[in-house]
Formats: structure tokens, C-alpha cells, sequence
């Protein structure tokens, strides 16, 4: 065949993949992320970033339900009153069968921490970007990652945002790999997420009927992530997203949330915002719960929208050892199948889940679909 015979023309959608391609190289390549593109003055939104319409609408009358809002449970005594407990593990029940979300104040992390975790992310972002650039990798087996947008060149449209990414547990990074200006509040915080971490799945534990330290015992809360999220002021909020609809691939996620806003979660096919709380935890079942959990508790769809105002920080501790190595299988707990109440899923491991999870990337269809029987 010689040339003239290859087909010359090029469809629109073939030209459109070549200019996003080079875009999303050219954007990946200057490493200094979305807030990079904000620095250097712009004014319009990249179309790399451009994001379709959501069909589900939000929630913009909270008035008319004024009920619809995820639940706030006080921690407060619960480790010496078991009347408390009781209590609390059954608003648990409640919250993670439906919303599979809800908030925690009095979790026993001062504000003092939760204050200087969300200025180290800060103080990690607006340091000078040849410093930051170091960090900047798509190796999901370094210690840290830093980068905007994990699934860049797969997802349909890029997120408002930059994120690093940090495993804290079983191993604990030797303070020297990890980034200077929030090396100690990270090392403090994890401590102190996987503290509480494991006192939710004590609550989760007895919230399946489980002994309390069922959940703990099998591994849930032995790995520990640390996403530090950084989504600047976006000059035009209508066009794109801070994070795609998606839910967390690991067994639960505690999120630290500045006072901004933006975080919603799909119930009943609507939006619901989960206004910021000062001194408040948001807690959210993940993926791989739903799936031991046989669908008891709820990976719930959640998004971040983008927002004028900004920057935006936020940190989420994922109790998950992600992509490290491991043969532990994991699948629907069999103390909660019956006949009533057959098996859902099959077996996995951790790091299955996450590749898989990975290889989808965020803003498609939930990924335990593909684990269902
Ligand atoms: C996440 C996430 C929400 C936020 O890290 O998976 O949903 O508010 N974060 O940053
Ligand atoms: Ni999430």
C-alpha cells in the first residue's frame, strides 16, 4: 500500500484525542500541578479539565429537608460507658447501611493536631515549586507521590486538584523520606488516625454483630494512607470538578476537611453537602468494607466540587495497604451469610483491588461491580 492510499482524513474525535493527549502531557510535564496553572495567572479552564454535566441534581434546598444531612455522633465516654457504646454503635449501624457516611466530633485528635495537619499540607504546596517538583512522580511504590491527577491519562476529564500520596503503616516512613515542611505532623497524625481507626472498627465490628475485635483482627486497619489534597480557587467552578464522583477503594477513610467546603455525597440520586464542622472527622465506609461487609455497609458515590473561593485543604487517612504485596484474601465475612443472605463477592486481596481500582480511575462506574458474583 503506498501512501495515498492510508487513509488521510482525521475524524474530529481522533483530533481531539491528539490535542488532549500532548495537553495532558504538556500539563504533566511543567510538575507544578493545577495550583502551578493558577500561579502562572490563569483565567479560563483548560479543557483538559472540562468535566460533562452530572445528571443527579444537588440538594440546594436543605430547608424543604432539613433531616438530610449526614449524621454527627459524639465519641465522647464511649470507652467506659457502655450504655454510650451502645448507643453509638447503633447510629453506626444506621449510618453506614445508608449513607455510609457520617461525622465524628470528640474522636480524641485535638484541634491543635488537626489544625497544624491541614497547615503542613498547606506549607507542602505553597513551598518554592523547585523544591516541590522532587517530589512530583506517577510511581505508585515511592514512598511519596505527589502529583495532580492519578488517573491523568485515563480518566475523561482531569480534577481542580493536586494530591500526595503517602503509605504511614505497617511500615512508618523514616522521617528523612518524607517532605520537610509536614514531615512531623504527618508522623504525630497517623498515630493518631490509626489510633481511632481502630476504635472504629471496634465499633463497626459490634455494629455487624461481630466480636469487637473481628474487623481489627483480620487486617482492616493494619496499612495506613496518608492523601494530602491541595484544590486551588478555581476562576471558573461551573466547568469542572476538585474530585469525579467516586468511592475509596480501601476498607474506611477518615477525612480531615478545612473550612471551605465542597465535599458532597450521592444519596437517594441527589447531592448532599457535608458542610464543614470545626474539630469534626468525616468518616466513610470504603469499598473494600462494602465488599466483607456483603453489602451490609455502604461504599457511598462522592464528589468535591470545584469553588471560586480557595485554596481548599484536605487530608484523608485510608486504612489500606493499597499496592504493597499481599496473599491475604479477603471476601464477605462469613458470619454474615445465610441462606437469606448469600454470598456476594468473591475473594480478593488488597492489592488486587487497588490495581484494579486503579487502572479504572475515578468518575466511571464502581469498581466492586466488577467483584460481584
Ligand atoms: C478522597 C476524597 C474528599 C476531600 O480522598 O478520596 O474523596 O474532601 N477526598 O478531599
Ligand atoms: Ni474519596
Amino acid at each position: 500500500m503506498n501512501k495515498s492510499q492510508l487513509p488521510v482524513e482525521i475524524t474530529p474525535k481522533d483530533e481531539h484525542d491528539f490535542d488532549r493527549i500532548s495537553e495532558l502531557k504538556a500539563f504533566d510535564e511543567t510538575k507544578a500541578g493545577v495550583k502551578g496553572l493558577v500561579d502562572a495567572g490563569i483565567t479560563k479552564v483548560p479543557r483538559i479539565f472540562f468535566s460533562p454535566p452530572d445528571k443527579f441534581p444537588k440538594d440546594s434546598n436543605p430547608t424543604i429537608n432539613p433531616g438530610f444531612s449526614i449524621p454527627v455522633l459524639d465519641l465522647d465516654g464511649i470507652e467506659n460507658d457502655p450504655l454510650r457504646r451502645r448507643n453509638i454503635v447503633d447510629r453506626i449501624r444506621d449510618a453506614s447501611g445508608t449513607w455510609g457516611f457520617f461525622q465524628v466530633i470528640n474522636h480524641g485528635i485535638g484541634v491543635s493536631v488537626l489544625d497544624e495537619m491541614l497547615a503542613g499540607t498547606r506549607r507542602f504546596y505553597e513551598q518554592d515549586n523547585e523544591v516541590k517538583k522532587e517530589w512530583y512522580t506517577r510511581d505508585g511504590m515511592e514512598t511519596v507521590v505527589y502529583n495532580s491527577n492519578f488517573d491523568l491519562y485515563g480518566a475523561a476529564s482531569a480534577n481542580w486538584r493536586d494530591t500526595t500520596y503517602c503509605s504511614m503503616a505497617p511500615k512508618i516512613p523514616n522521617p528523612e523520606e518524607l517532605p520537610e515542611a509536614c514531615r512531623d505532623i504527618m508522623i504525630e497524625y497517623s498515630k493518631h488516625a490509626k489510633k481511632l481507626g481502630r476504635l472504629l472498627f471496634e465499633l463497626l465490628s459490634e455494629a455487624l454483630d461481630l466480636d469487637p475485635n473481628h474487623l481489627n483482627n483480620i487486617g482492616c486497619s493494619e496499612g495506613l494512607a496518608i492523601l494530602y489534597h491541595y484544590y486551588p480557587a478555581c476562576p471558573e467552578p461551573e466547568l469542572t470538578l476538585g474530585a469525579s464522583k467516586h468511592a475509596d477503594y480501601d476498607f474506611l477513610t477518615v477525612l480531615l476537611q478545612d473550612n471551605i467546603g465542597g465535599l458532597q455525597v450521592l444519596c437517594h440520586d441527589q447531592w448532599i453537602d457535608i458542610t464543614p464542622m470545626p474539630g469534626a472527622l468525616v468518616i466513610n465506609i470504603g469499598d473494600l468494607l462494602q465488599l466483607i461487609s456483603n453489602d451490609k455497609f455502604k461504599s457511598s458515590q462522592h464528589r468535591v466540587v470545584a469553588n471560586l473561593a480557595g485554596p481548599r485543604v484536605s487530608v484523608a487517612c485510608f486504612f489500606t495497604t493499597g499496592l504493597m504485596p499481599s496473599s491475604k484474601l479477603y471476601g464477605p465475612i462469613k458470619e454474615l451469610l445465610s441462606e437469606e443472605h448469600p454470598q456476594k463477592y468473591r475473594d480478593t486481596t488488597v492489592r488486587e483491588y487497588s490495581l484494579h481500582y486503579n487502572a479504572k480511575g475515578l468518575g466511571g462506574t464502581s469498581a466492586l461491580l466488577d467483584f460481584m458474583l
